[in-house]
Parts: C-alpha cells; sequence; structure tokens
C-alpha cells in the first residue's frame, strides 16, 4: 500500500495542474484527520482521497472515449457533462490497471461527485473532505467544517444537501445516483 500510496503521488505532481494538486493535499490532509477520528484505516483513506481527481483535468472528449474503453455506463446526462465521469474513470484505472480490489476505496473514489446509494464510511469521508477542505471558500463552508469532525452521518447529510440545493438553484439535473443517495438518506 506504501508503494501505491507513493506512485500515485508522483501521479497527482505530474500529471495535474498546481491548483488541483492543491486541492488534493488539502483533501488528503482533511481526510487523513476523519480517518483517525472515525476509525479508518490511514492509508485506504490517504489512497482514494490522493487518487479522487486524478481524471479531473481530462478533455471531456477523452473521459467519454476512456469511459467507452472500459465499459462505464454513459447515461445521457454523463454525455452532456462527461466531467461527471471523472470520479468512475480514477477507480476504474485504480482497479484495472493498479490492482487495486479495497471496494470501500473504489467506491469512494468512484462516488465523491455524484454520491450513491450505500456508501461506506470511507467513501462519505472522501466526499465531505472533498467539500470542507482548506482550499473551499463559499458560503456555509464554516458550518460544514464544524460538523464534520463530529458526527460523520449528519455531515454526510448537510453536505449532501448542500450540493442537492446548488444543483437546483442552478436548475441542472439530478444524477441518479444522486437522487437514490439523498433519498435514502432522507429515509
Ligand atoms: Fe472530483
Ligand atoms: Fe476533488
Amino acid at each position: 500500500m506504501k508503494q501505491m500510496i507513493e506512485t500515485w503521488e508522483d501521479i497527482v505532481r505530474n500529471t495535474l495542474s498546481p491548483f488541483r494538486q492543491a486541492h488534493t493535499q488539502g483533501v488528503v490532509e482533511v481526510a487523513m484527520k476523519m480517518a483517525s477520528a472515525f476509525g479508518q484505516d490511514g492509508q485506504s483513506v490517504h489512497l482514494a482521497a490522493l487518487v479522487h481527481d486524478a481524471m479531473r483535468e481530462k478533455d471531456p472528449d477523452v473521459l467519454l472515449l476512456m469511459a467507452e474503453e472500459y465499459g462505464l455506463m454513459i447515461g445521457s446526462l454523463e454525455k452532456k457533462y462527461p466531467i461527471l465521469l471523472h470520479g468512475p474513470l480514477a477507480a476504474a484505472k485504480l482497479r484495472r490497471e493498479y490492482g487495486v480490489t479495497d471496494e470501500s476505496v473504489l467506491q469512494a473514489i468512484s462516488a465523491h461527485t455524484t454520491g450513491e446509494k450505500d456508501m461506506g464510511v470511507l467513501a462519505k469521508i472522501i466526499y465531505i473532505a472533498d467539500m470542507i477542505e482548506k482550499n473551499r471558500d463559499y458560503p456555509g463552508v464554516e458550518r460544514l467544517r464544524k460538523l464534520s469532525y463530529n458526527n460523520i452521518e449528519l455531515a454526510f447529510g448537510a453536505c449532501l444537501k448542500h450540493n442537492v440545493h446548488h444543483l437546483i438553484e442552478r436548475e441542472r439535473k439530478l444524477h441518479r445516483d444522486t437522487v437514490e443517495c439523498w433519498n435514502q438518506f432522507a429515509d
């Protein structure tokens, strides 16, 4: 695992913009703190945080092509917003090219943008950390930060709600996985 983390540290350093590297490092820091607060394996969380945005800066055409190659599901929303594929693609790459089989790590990477139903603690940590890392600055981020080390379920629900609100305010469609995730939370 240590070797895998070093490999992905190199990939992040060599392929992402300084902006995205700083974001990734911010997610690593917050996610590691949350991992120890909520009893999760630090190395698994570290790897998921490092890889989560590894495909975030690929061109839309490249994302669609890669998704086809990997046989990922490409719905109408993914066709319109190929950026939605960056998480599932990074997870697919980690599984197929790097032999990672830890489903909690793969889920955390795959679901970090849309959420999905049945997210484990690790996936919730990455989802939250992605929204509250130190470089993030938007109205309400401080409230989410305060929640995040106390009650992970509450913090996750608050982050999800924030994102669903944001999408609706911009009159954007909701991804089916986001709807399922929200409906499960609100149950
Ligand atoms: Fe992302
Ligand atoms: Fe991110």
